[in-house]
């Protein structure tokens, strides 16, 4: 009997020192991914990243380049008419892939004036400093 109850109480300790380290587990890697989250890019978080990858072979300058895009891309309100990924409207082309469709040229170009490729256009011209527009271009071509 008192052999029953020792093993009744050494179970409920078993239980309850794991139940104590699984929250506490928990807990932590909450925090974790919590910190992780708020220093992705964010928007189109996995597609630069991997774009990244794919262009620089996971050099700093690049991602460094390409998040400096991607806060042109966000500052400039682009994302009102256009999507990357999830993200954004849908009055203007999708833009996850047009690194495939358009050379750096081109959306040089027409981002600051679209009726110069195409004379329907109705992208209204997008007032981008060069510095901007240099970093913004070459994110967007990272978009494949
Ligand atoms: C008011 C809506 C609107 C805004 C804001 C806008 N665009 Fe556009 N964009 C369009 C539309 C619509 C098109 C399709 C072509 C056309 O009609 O001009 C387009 C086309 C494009 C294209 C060519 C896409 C392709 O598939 O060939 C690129 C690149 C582009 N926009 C980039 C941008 C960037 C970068 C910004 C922000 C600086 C931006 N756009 C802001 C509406 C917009």
């Amino acid at each position: 009997m008192a052999k029953n109850i020792t093993f009744v109480q050494l179970a409920i300790a078993i239980m309850v020192l794991f139940l104590v380290s699984c929250t506490g587990g928990n807990k932590a890697d909450q925090g974790k991914s919590g910190s992780e989250g708020k220093g992705q890019v964010s928007g189109a978080g996995g597609d630069s990243g991997s774009a990244a990858q794919g262009a620089g072979g996971g050099s700093q300058q690049v991602a460094v380049e390409v998040k400096r895009g991607n806060e042109v891309y966000i500052k400039s309100g682009c994302s009102k008419c256009h999507k990357i990924g999830d993200e954004g409207g849908s009055i203007g082309p999708d833009l996850s892939k047009v690194g495939q469709r358009r050379t750096m040229e081109e959306m040089s170009t027409l981002i600051r004036d679209p009726k110069a490729l195409n004379p329907n256009a109705n992208m209204p011209p997008q007032d981008i400093s060069d510095e901007d527009l240099k970093y913004l271009v070459r994110y967007l071509a990272m978009l494949k």
